[in-house]
């Protein structure tokens, strides 16, 4: 079989990792394998994101770069993937004349039949049909593990449909995937050296209830039980929809990391209330009281939404108040962007950008401040952290001098980033093991703005 090259650029959010996974394990058969370097591909793939006009923008702009590229090129293949791809279709392959084709966020499966055909008989394909059956992804072919942590999607699209977002419409009805396909997944996964498996529905609180299969909780039981499997994360929940069985999963369940990704958006009820997001700010307040109850040391992070149509002053500061009071550990804060398909593109009010912008930094200014203050709190601790491996400092290509210490690098059970070094007994000396995937105990030094310092005693090691 020919050795062919794709080039696989990813945009977007974690499924669209997930998904430009899939697709470099669809190409294999067909002779493909993944390279780093652009110039060097036979086949690139552009995996997009339309959650904000930023994204799509991006997207576009890098596409852009591939009409020279095929210019030299002539048997260059160029496909666009992901949710700009299914918001516009057709679209593209009529405004660009040199993308090959365009495949929906529905047809992932298919990846391999389309570039096949166009290889054999060229031609250019749009496929954007929605299909109903998830269980397209059982299709997939064993696991090669690039790192000691990955995603699988348990559930595909979003039946929300909040008023400012495109997801509904680019990734179809909510659909969950049955536990066995999940489970067999994840098995493979840690067989091929997976240590920890970050689970992806857009609101997994859901999973399985249209289906009539077990619920979120259970389905965690069910992965708890995997041997080799050490920890267990997911994203997102939606706050409506968290449970109380689910805090107590965090209780019961040692391989949960302590850690909920809950995005609350923002702090007023009215605008809450335009979001569509179906709960008040006291709910919210409420659930995260139950989590902090059953579980004190848990991490809290969210996603808030600035700048919506209609947002007062007032609205803007219950926000920032929310925030205060919550004390997350981390947010993802965006200014309010309009979008294809969503209601509230239509809203009254809208904001000029640099008021947007200008709430948007004063919103993560104050998070930075909550952010260090917690991160500083941590110091003296020991942190249990899983390794990813030497920090970027210490790679070959850095021009640290060779008497530094090598720095590690891997991430809390809370999800925070924590930077470390490995210390003899005593003498301070770095030592030459590779520790990447192992669980070990590292004591927090400094708490900085968005990472942590540490140090690992060797003896407190165990190897
Ligand atoms: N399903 C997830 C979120 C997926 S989109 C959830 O419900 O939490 C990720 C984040 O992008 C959202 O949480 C929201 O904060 C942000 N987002 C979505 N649409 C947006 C828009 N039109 N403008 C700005 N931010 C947006
Ligand atoms: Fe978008 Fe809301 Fe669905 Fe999240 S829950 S994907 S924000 S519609
Ligand atoms: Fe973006 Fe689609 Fe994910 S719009 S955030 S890539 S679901």
């Amino acid at each position: 079989m020919s050795n062919k090259l794709v080039y696989i650029y990813t945009i977007g959010c974690q499924m669209n990792v997930y998904d430009s996974e899939q697709f470099e394990k669809l190409l294999a058969p067909l002779g493909y394998s993944r390279t780093e370097f652009l110039e060097q591909a036979d086949l690139v793939i552009t995996n997009t994101c339309s959650v904000r006009e930023k994204a799509e923008e991006k997207a576009f702009s890098f596409i852009g770069r591939l009409q020279a590229l095929k210019k030299k090129k002539k048997s260059l293949i160029s496909g666009v993937a992901g949710c700009v791809a299914q918001q516009e279709g057709k679209n593209i392959l009529d405004r660009l004349p040199y993308v090959d084709f365009v495949i929906g966020t529905h047809a992932v499966a298919r990846l391999h039949d389309i570039v096949r055909s166009i290889e054999i008989s060229g031609g250019r394909i749009v496929d954007t049909s929605f299909n109903e059956d998830i269980e397209e992804y059982n299709v997939l072919p064993e696991y090669r593990s690039h790192s000691v942590s990955g995603f699988i999607t348990i559930m595909r699209g979003c039946d929300n449909f909040c008023s400012y977002c495109v997801v509904p419409h680019v990734r179809g009805r909510e659909s969950s995937r049955k536990p066995d396909a999940i489970i067999s997944e994840i098995r493979s996964a840690v067989k091929g050296g997976r240590k920890e498996i970050t689970l992806l529905g857009q609101n997994v609180n859901s999973y399985g209830k249209k289906e009539g299969l077990p619920s979120f909780p259970e389905l965690l039981r069910m992965i708890h039980d995997i041997e080799g499997l050490e920890r267990i994360r997911f994203a997102t929940s939606h706050p409506k929809d968290m449970s109380d069985e689910l805090v107590k999963a965090y209780k019961d369940l040692d391989k949960l990391c302590k850690h909920i990704h809950l995005p609350v958006q923002c702090g007023s009820d009215r605008i809450l209330k335009s979001m569509n997001r179906k709960y008040t700010s006291a709910d919210y307040f409420e659930k995260i009281e139950k989590l902090r109850n059953a579980c004190p040391d848990i991490a809290i992070t969210s996603d808030m939404i600035v700048g919506f149509p209609g947002e007062e002053l007032e609205d803007f500061e219950a926000t920032l108040d929310l925030v205060r009071k919550v004390e997350f550990d981390n947010i993802f804060a965006f200014a309010y962007s309009d979008r294809p398909f969503a209601p509230a593109a239509m809203f009254e009010g809208k904001m000029p950008e640099k008021e947007r912008k200008r709430r948007l930094n004063e919103l993560l200014d104050v998070q930075d401040e909550i952010s260090k203050k917690k991160n500083v709190a941590m110091e003296g601790r020991t942190e249990v952290v899983l390794v990813e491996g030497m920090s970027r400092r210490s790679n070959s290509d850095s021009d640290v001098a060779d008497s530094e210490p090598v720095q590690w690098t891997g991430r809390t059970d809370g999800n925070k980033v924590l930077n470390f070094t490995v210390e003899q007994d005593g003498s301070g000396s770095d030592v030459s093991i590779d520790l990447t995937g192992k669980i070990i105990p590292v004591v927090v030094a400094d708490g900085l703005g968005h990472s942590l310092r540490g140090v690992a005693k060797l003896k407190n090691l165990d190897l």
